[in-house]
């Protein structure tokens, strides 16, 4: 009788075992990376194992991966070609059976932390993150580095993961001196450049102590190129936290600061989009942001929140609100209602049965991820005020967060009253308005700098069809 061997038996010996804990769009990507890092020789470092959830959307990521498959639709070659390689040299697997930690020498944590964005006071759901560590500490052995990747409200891992490690090791009757612990964000772009975002860029880390610290940096050594990207250092886990906090704080108020800037150029007749690449042209200024639709994904919607639930849930200090950041948030949230009002006062009749097409659901371009998308926050919004939305995206097939359906292909234009493009997809810019058949469509908006030039002139250059624009006054 053959008996069929589970794939981890198959893994070499020779390799250390790194387990990732979550095959999120980070986990299932680094997981990939894990698998694909080779010695100057080309072997293989690494077996890589994946963990999920044992629930459907988890044995469904696990059993994608087992099948060689990515379990997120993207647009990112080099990602493909390595999720190919790692399955033709097998050494990566997918499970949501938990006792496989215990083959860990590594263990990468790439868990959703979610927080719930309440009137005043957001607040962080814990329990299910204490739970996945306390399930670590339960199982893995002594010294094997735990990596924390999610981003967390900065002294999460002196103050929540440590402790519960040293709880369960102590449990285990294991000295808490066995305990390695860092901490390391990703700066993953999911997208055209996904894979790269990982292995070739740069990155923040540091260890709970020397041995962790060390151990840390040899890992990320291995998986992302160093040399052209060199690691930075940080003097403890919770200043690596900050770092990521405030890294995307800093953007998604950059974004928000474009708002205000966007609505007076749509006021006074000036294009906001020219102004900002000339302000660009100076070093100091390339990166200021342009107006939009607002911002949306798992990150940049929720981190601005953590300094503030950080500064009162961790270390208990009064007075330190995060203002700026908690505002940032909410002008962000509102961004795509701005666009819905200045539809809805163009058609001066309100919005009631209006027939709206919006091309894009997706938070970004060349990602199927419809996480927080401004999309849902406008559907919602202009559903409530009776119009009929009929949603477009050719990376999204169904939007779990709507539970509806979406189309894959663009339909004709003719067939509604206004059609609104929210996502830079690259589908959007052969669309021909030159010869496009009007039928009953009166206004066409731009709310994300979508359209090419030569798109928005044909649009101006008929008399039939309005066209406004987000950040651009006429
Ligand atoms: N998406 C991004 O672009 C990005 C970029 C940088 C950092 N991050 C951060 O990385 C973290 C993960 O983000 P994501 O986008 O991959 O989230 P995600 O929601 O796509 O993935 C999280 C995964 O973890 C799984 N999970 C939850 N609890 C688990 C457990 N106990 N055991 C095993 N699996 C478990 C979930 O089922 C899910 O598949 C977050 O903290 C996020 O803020 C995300």
């Amino acid at each position: 009788m053959v008996t069929k061997m589970k794939p981890y038996e198959r893994f070499s010996e020779k390799r250390k075992t790194v387990c990732v804990q979550g095959l999120g769009f980070v986990g299932a990507a680094m997981a990939v990376a894990v698998a694909n890092a080779r010695d100057s020789e080309g072997n293989c470092l690494y077996n890589a194992i994946g963990f999920d959830v044992p629930n459907e959307e988890g044995r469904k990521k696990a059993e994608q991966i087992n099948c060689g498959s990515f379990p997120f639709e993207n647009r990112d070659e080099a990602l493909a070609e390595a999720v190919k390689r790692a399955f033709e040299e097998g050494n990566l697997w997918a499970t949501t059976e938990e006792e496989y930690y215990s083959l860990a020498d590594i263990v990468v944590v790439d868990i959703n932390l979610d927080i719930v964005k309440s009137a005043d006071s957001p607040y962080v759901r814990l329990d299910a993150f204490k739970n996945a560590i306390h399930t670590l500490g339960r199982i893995i052995k002594p010294e094997t580095l735990v990596i924390i990747e999610t981003t967390v409200p900065p002294g999460t891992c002196e103050r929540v993961v440590w402790p519960i490690l040293k709880e369960e090791f102590g449990k285990r009757g294991i000295y808490e001196g066995n305990i390695r612990l860092a901490h390391s964000y990703e700066r993953v772009m999911p997208g055209k450049d996904y894979y790269n975002s990982i292995v070739n860029f740069w990155r923040v880390y540091s260890g709970i102590d020397k041995a962790s610290e060390e151990a840390c940096g040899e890992f990320l050594k291995s998986i992302i190129n160093t040399e052209k990207y060199p690691l930075y250092k940080l003097g403890s886990t919770t200043a690596s936290e900050t770092a990521k906090v405030l890294e995307n704080s800093y953007r998604a108020m950059n974004i928000a600061f474009m708002e205000e800037w966007g609505s007076f150029a749509e006021a006074v007749g000036i294009d906001m989009f020219d102004i900002v690449n000339a302000i660009r042209v100076r070093p100091t200024h390339s990166n200021i942001r342009q107006p939009g639709f607002g911002v949306g994904g798992y990150c940049l919607t929720k981190d601005p929140l953590f300094a503030k639930i950080s500064a009162k849930e961790l270390y208990g200090l009064e007075g330190l609100d995060f203002p700026l950041s908690t505002k940032a948030v909410r002008i962000n949230d509102n961004m795509p209602l701005l666009a819905l009002d200045r539809i809805e006062s163009f058609l001066k009749g309100g919005l009631s049965g209006v027939r709206i097409l919006l091309l894009g659901v997706s938070y970004r371009q060349d990602v199927g991820d419809t996480r927080y998308s401004p999309s849902e926050i406008f559907v919602k919004e202009a559903e409530k005020r009776g119009a009929a939305v009929t949603c477009e995206d050719p990376l999204v097939g169904y939007w779990n967060e709507m539970d509806r359906e979406v189309l894959g292909a663009i339909p004709e234009l003719g067939n509604f009253d206004v059609v609104l493009f929210s996502v830079d997809h690259a589908e959007y810019h052969g669309v021909d308005f030159a010869g496009l058949e009007r039928g009953s469509l009166k206004l066409i908006y731009d709310a994300n700098n979508v359209l090419t030039k030569k798109q928005r002139k044909d649009i101006e250059d008929r008399e039939d069809l309005k066209l406004l624009s987000t950040g651009r006054g006429e």
